[in-house]
């Protein structure tokens, strides 16, 4: 009986596909439960990599059920084609993929919209959403009057539903966008049609089949995709998804109970990065950021766009920590910063002169947070091929029992490389149930 999860703390691709993939082994479920194709979560093993955008990680070890939960907005082609490229890699799908009939699908009109809208907060500044229709789909969900669920494209009533809504958009189109865009509903239906014959043989009650295996005492893990300072109500609103990132989110878009929930690794980069607009107090403009972004190899899973990159905000990190019911730490990237001479930590921002511990609500105010540096020295040893903490050296290890003290939470797992072998636990043993 245990039900863990793996959240990023950050603002995204913190390596929450590599962490997923390596502890899946000790499940019997990986469930994915918000966001949609604007995750990517990378896996390397070996000479191979696995993109991974809407299926769990947990799909390449053998025996694992994988669950698209109905907290996920799901975009048919984008998954067609995942599928495709999975099997095309030797990965088998059939008997461990399961998609929620009750998860919103992304329509031609939500990138149309995405396309148009992403311009527009009150600050003028642009979201940098990733352009998969991710938001218009979310706000459609909740509207409910121009939603479609996966489990509606297998009902006699779905053409109509396609034509009303096709109307209304086009309307909608004009007016946020000033000339008309095109979208014809007899084709959106064609096509539609053929995905939902494909996707048919994984479509299911996922909430009543994870609610009968958490009843006998399956193993669940489930896979947070973005990361907390992403989440819609608890990130740096306006510029953050349009779900629940953070783990606050897990049993919404599950329908698994936080009662059955036992466990939340967070996971962390050894710095931090961001894609897209929206405050970032700890943002490094110059060489050094550059030289993080090379060294990390930092451009975007799902758009290839370079990474911002920046000193580690343990402020940020000690707020996403709490409100995610953290339990371990799992700090990624150990690696990369060790050319370094020096390694700075923000453990405090200044607003308007005053010092403060707490992650401001506002983004004006985060904006105007300028951060108090703790500086260590670095340890500039290449680490990638150590496999115990005991031979690190004792800058790198001084560095990660700071985190640790600043974010309130020890650090079970550190990774030095992409690899799966590039992993080290701290007791020896993995560390996910
Ligand atoms: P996710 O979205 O949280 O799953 O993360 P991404 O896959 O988008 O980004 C993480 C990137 O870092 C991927 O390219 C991984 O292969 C890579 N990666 C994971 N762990 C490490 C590490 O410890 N060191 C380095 N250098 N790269 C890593
Ligand atoms: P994974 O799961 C990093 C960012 C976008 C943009 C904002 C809103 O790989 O960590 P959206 O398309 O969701 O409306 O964009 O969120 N974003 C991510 N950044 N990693 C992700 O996913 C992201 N998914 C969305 O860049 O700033
Ligand atoms: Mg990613």
């Amino acid at each position: 009986m245990a039900g863990t999860c793996v959240i990023g703390l950050q603002w995204g691709d913190e390596a929450k596909g590599k962490l997923v993939d390596l502890l899946t082994a000790q499940f019997d479920i990986v469930v994915r439960y918000q966001g949609g194709a604007n995750a990517g979560h990378t896996v390397v093993s070996g000479d191979t990599t696995y993109k991974l955008h809407q299926i769990p990680s947990g799909v390449l070890t053998p025996g694992v059920m994988n669950v698209v939960g109905p907290g996920v907005v799901l975009n048919p082609p984008v998954m067609i084609q995942e599928m495709d490229r999975l099997l095309s890699q030797g990965v088998p799908l059939e008997d461990n993929l399961m998609l929620s009939d009750r998860a919103h699908v992304v329509l031609p009109w939500h990138i149309a919209e995405d396309q148009v809208l992403d311009k527009n907060t009150a600050d003028g500044e642009s979201i940098g959403t990733t352009l998969r229709g991710i938001g218009p789909c979310y706000r459609d969900k909740v509207g409910r009057s121009y939603a479609v669920r996966l489990g509606d494209l297998y009902r006699d009533t779905f053409q109509q539903h396609v034509e009303r809504i096709v109307e209304a958009k086009k309307e909608v189109l004009v007016m946020q966008n000033g000339h008309a865009v095109s979208l014809d509903a007899r084709k959106i239906f064609e096509e539609f049609r053929i995905y939902a014959d494909r996707l048919q043989p994984y479509v299911a009650d996922t909430t009543a089949y994870l609610l009968d295996a958490v009843e006998a005492g399956k193993r669940l893990l489930f896979e947070g995709a973005q990361g907390a300072l992403l989440d819609v109500d608890h990130g740096t609103y306006p510029f953050v998804t349009s779900s629940n990132s953070s783990g606050v989110g897990v049993s919404a878009g599950s329908g698994v109970p936080g009662r059955w929930i036992h466990k939340v690794i967070g996971v962390i980069k050894a710095y931090t990065t961001r894609v897209g607009g929206g405050p970032f107090p700890t943002e490094l403009k110059d060489d050094i950021g550059n030289h993080i972004r090379e060294r990390g190899r930092e451009y975007g899973t799902t758009t290839g766009r370079p990474r911002r990159c920046g000193w580690f905000d343990a402020v940020a990190v000690r707020y996403t920590a709490r409100l995610s019911g953290v339990d371990v730490l799992s700090l990624m990237m150990m690696d990369v910063l060790c050319e370094l001479p020096e390694i700075n930590i923000c453990v405090a921002y200044e607003i308007d002169g005053k010092r403060t511990n707490v992650f401001p609500s506002h983004t004006d105010d985060l904006r105007r947070a300028k951060p108090v540096y703790e500086t260590l020295p670095g340890w500039q040893q290449d680490v990638s091929q150590l496999r115990r903490l005991e031979d690190f050296p004792p800058n790198a290890l001084a560095y990660i029992q700071r985190i640790s003290q600043l974010v309130g939470r020890p650090v079970e797992v550190v990774s030095v490389g992409p690899d799966r072998q590039q992993t080290i636990f701290a007791h020896g043993a993995p560390v996910g149930v």
